[in-house]
């Protein structure tokens, strides 16, 4: 591909020690095919060196307005922008773009850009909660961009806390669906709490056994990352998942439906919506053995008991703690598919159902599906074979149409 054909990322760095994870994100986006113009700010310059970035990029480097005046780089990088992403965002970057300051090149760049734009910051949690970070964060997102939330952990020196850079991985996923749903921006959940579940729940029968199912919870992660993408505040409620967590999203790990519910019901007191993405288990083993199970010579086992679990998408479908609440349901069918579907839409009471055909080979696990999603006014939308998130954005773009019109 001609360099100019290459959609054009710029990418902010501030100074930040998580500076070095930048080099990982620029990579994956040159290595995917993007023409990428790294912006460091002055300080940024004094943990990763200017060769580190121009190496990496294939690009000059500069950070102020005075190199270069003849080509206005000021304001063409902003102009010629596909996205803006900065990482890390320092609580000193982000105060000058809320505030529009343009006292070097990659503020400048802010202020000139039309393009989706993301920050991605990192820095001690007093900082990250101070009322000053506060207020600009939320003025950048009431502007229209997407600020990741920070994610939790080891922090500069031995304190840990909120502030982290979520991983670069994470970050590239967030541009790359921004890229994908092109100039105009996807952020029309923005100011919107959303809660997804995803995985599968483990019921125990003793200390090392459990009745579970084969759920990877991808499809529940494409959902949270779309959502983030588009500017929701994002509660993913986690069963029983080995995916690195969605960045921006708030990550709330469970074992069992019980669990669940609970963690599901709690988020869901203020959201605007909740997708159940996961396979909840119907029952669970009537009694939980303290000690495991032994196999006894010359006797057969003992037959495992089951009792209900709550059916959490149907209890939320009915009691909507919050007015105009939109609830999602998934559906995993093997028959009958569509018949199935509707008779199960009508009978939790959620207003979309995401209908897909499962077994041994299909969907559980797999990078891609296909799905019809049933919605409660009697529409019904197919979404062909293709990656998660495009069926995530389908159910996004119909949640959001609901609470627009709600
Ligand atoms: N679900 C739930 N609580 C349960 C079981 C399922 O909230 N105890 C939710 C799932 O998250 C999913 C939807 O209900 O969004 C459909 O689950 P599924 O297992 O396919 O349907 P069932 O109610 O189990 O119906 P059936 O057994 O007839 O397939």
């Amino acid at each position: 591909m001609d360099r100019s054909d290459k959609p054009r990322v710029v990418l902010g760095v501030s100074g930040g020690i998580a500076a070095y994870k930048a080099c990982e994100l620029l990579r994956r986006l040159t290595e995917s095919g993007h023409d990428v113009r790294v912006v460091p700010t002055g300080s940024a310059l004094r943990f990763v060196g200017e060769p580190t970035w121009a190496a990496l990029s294939g690009n000059p480097v500069t950070t102020g307005v005075w190199e270069d005046v003849h080509e206005v780089p000021h304001v063409r990088i902003g102009q010629e922008a596909d996205l803006v992403v900065v990482a890390p965002a320092t609580a000193d970057t982000l105060a000058r773009a809320a505030h529009g300051l343009a006292d070097d090149l990659l503020t400048n760049t802010l202020l000139t850009a039309r393009c989706p734009v993301v920050f991605a910051p990192a820095m001690h949690t007093e900082m990250w909660e101070h009322p000053a970070t506060t207020e600009n964060v939320a003025t950048l997102r009431r502007r229209g961009a997407v600020v990741i939330e920070p994610a939790v952990g080891r922090l500069t020196g031995k304190d840990t806390g909120k502030g982290r850079l979520p991983d670069p991985g994470e970050i590239f996923e967030v541009c790359r669906r921004l890229l994908a749903r092109g100039s105009a921006p996807g952020r029309d959940l923005a100011g919107r709490h959303v809660v997804v579940s995803a995985g599968g729940t483990r019921e125990p029968l003793d200390p090392v056994r459990f009745l579970g199912n084969r759920s990877s919870g991808r499809q529940g992660y494409a959902l949270a990352r779309t959502a983030v993408a588009r500017g929701a505040r994002v509660t993913l409620v986690a069963a029983n998942t080995s995916l690195p967590d969605p960045a921006g999203a708030d990550v709330v790990p469970v074992g069992t439906a019980v669990q669940l519910r609970e963690a599901v019901l709690k988020a869901a007191e203020d959201a605007d919506a909740v997708v159940m993405a996961a396979a909840v288990a119907d029952f669970r083993p009537a009694r939980y053995a303290q000690g495991k199970i032994k196999k006894r010579e010359g006797r057969e086992p003992e037959p495992v008991a089951l009792v209900r679990n709550p059916d959490v998408l149907a209890e939320l479908s009915a009691a909507r703690p919050r007015p105009g609440q939109v609830v999602v349901g998934f559906a995993a069918e093997t028959d009958d598919v569509l018949a199935n579907g509707r008779a199960k839409l009508a009978r939790k009471g959620c207003d979309l159902l995401v209908v897909n055909e499962v077994g041994e080979d299909r969907t559980f696990g797999a990078e891609e599906n296909e799905a019809v999603v049933l919605g409660s006014d009697g529409s019904e939308t197919p979404v062909p074979h293709g990656p998660k998130e495009d069926l995530a954005d389908t159910v996004w773009d119909k949640v959001v149409h609901m609470l627009n019109a709600g």
